[in-house]
């Protein structure tokens, strides 16, 4: 099972070798901090550096792919590694324990996320959640108490006003690509699951939200038989695809989307997007050029992800775009009380300059201006 953008493991070991993909690039995704990590630790004999807070109080968790079993370094790709859950538990000013474990079952590597008092490893193109417990062990495949039926995704956005959470979800049931806007409740349970009218085998990572729509981001990724076939990761760059942003209005939910035409792109994760003073939905997100084209193993080495912000006018049906910042920056995060709601800071990590990943920076961007901090 393939799978979706994780931030890759922070390595505590590391593979001393070179590898080298199709094309004769190093796959620099078995390397340095991508390398996986060997070791199942429970260790509660936790140095503090500094201080923790003492009302910082819970537990801190991660997913990443990480393949235990030996990855053929050419073809291997980095959202195909199994999932492997890091955690941190603080209380009182303690660093209580750190444990790693493994995510059992069908390769739930991209993501943790908490939702109505449950945890959840999660993972796009048709894995199912799996359950967490509150010490890393996996509980169970039938996620939200066994209401989804669908697949789902690699990042969900929770709704603050009414707490659900909100999925653009696709698998490949029987062969075909099915995507689906699912919505599980703040009970725990899917609310509901509506068919899209979309079947381009687009490869769909997140969504995004605003006041009135849920956001579709249909763009120039799509699903390879070639490279399924010959044993690659199977999403492929695909210039023919026309890319395009997808307004699902939430109000309605009358199954309509509303398209909007934009040049040839791709990018995983969004900041943020919104209805602005005009009516006009904004979505800034970290745009690639091009990738998964002469890479197959990973996203970094062709083009630099940059803050872009495109602009969907509702009276003409146009969209713009303008790049806002020219560091390249990856991971965006900002406060989720505000999804959806105009935001004026976003924190991502900045990705080097150079083809190898670096992250070695903490980028905090001011997205009402052009500027940085
Ligand atoms: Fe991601």
């Amino acid at each position: 099972m393939f799978s979706g953008l994780g931030l890759g493991s922070a390595a505590l070991l590391g593979w001393g070798f070179n590898s080298f993909n199709i094309l004769g690039r190093e796959n620099y995704y078995l390397q340095g901090n991508f390398a996986p990590v060997k070791e199942i630790i429970t260790e509660d004999r936790l140095e503090v550096v500094g201080n923790i807070p003492k009302d910082l109080s819970g537990l801190y968790l991660r997913n990443g792919p990480n393949p235990m079993s030996k990855p053929n370094i050419k073809k291997y790709h980095w959202f195909g590694g199994e999932g492997m859950l890091h955690g941190v538990r603080l209380d009182g000013g303690k660093a209580v324990w750190y444990r790693n474990r493994p995510v059992g079952g069908n390769n739930a590597n991209t993501h943790v996320i908490s939702h109505a008092k449950k945890i959840y490893a999660i993972v796009e193109a048709g894995g199912s959640p799996v359950e967490i417990d509150q010490e890393l062990n996996s509980l169970t495949e039938e996620p939200f108490y066994g209401t989804l039926k669908t697949g789902f995704t690699a990042h969900t956005k929770l709704d603050p006003k009414s707490q659900e959470l909100h999925g653009i979800t696709y698998n490949f049931p029987r062969g075909t690509y099915e995507a689906h806007h699912v919505v599980v409740g703040k009970d725990g349970r899917i609310n509901r699951a509506d068919l899209l009218p979309l079947s381009s085998g687009t490869m769909l990572h997140e969504c995004a939200i605003t006041e009135n729509y849920a956001l579709v981001f249909d763009l120039s990724i799509t699903f390879s038989f070639l490279k399924l076939g010959t044993g690659y990761f199977p999403f492929s760059w695909n210039n023919d695809h026309q890319a395009r942003i997808g307004l699902l209005n939430r109000k309605t939910n009358d199954g309509v989307i509303k398209w909007f035409s934009i040049d040839p792109c791709y990018f995983f994760h969004t900041v943020n997007a919104y209805e602005d003073e005009r009516g006009n939905v904004i979505v800034d997100a970290m745009k690639y050029q091009k990738l998964f084209d002469e890479d197959w193993n990973g996203p970094f080495t062709e083009f630099p992800p940059h803050l872009t912000r495109w602009s969907l006018n509702l009276s003409t049906g146009n969209a713009s775009e303008q790049q806002l910042d020219d560091l390249p920056a990856e991971f965006p995060r900002m406060h989720p009380d505000l999804n959806g709601k105009v935001n004026r800071y976003g924190y991502s990590l900045g990705v080097g300059s150079g083809q190898k990943p670096d992250f070695g920076r903490i980028i905090k961007f001011h997205t009402r201006r052009k500027s940085k901090k």
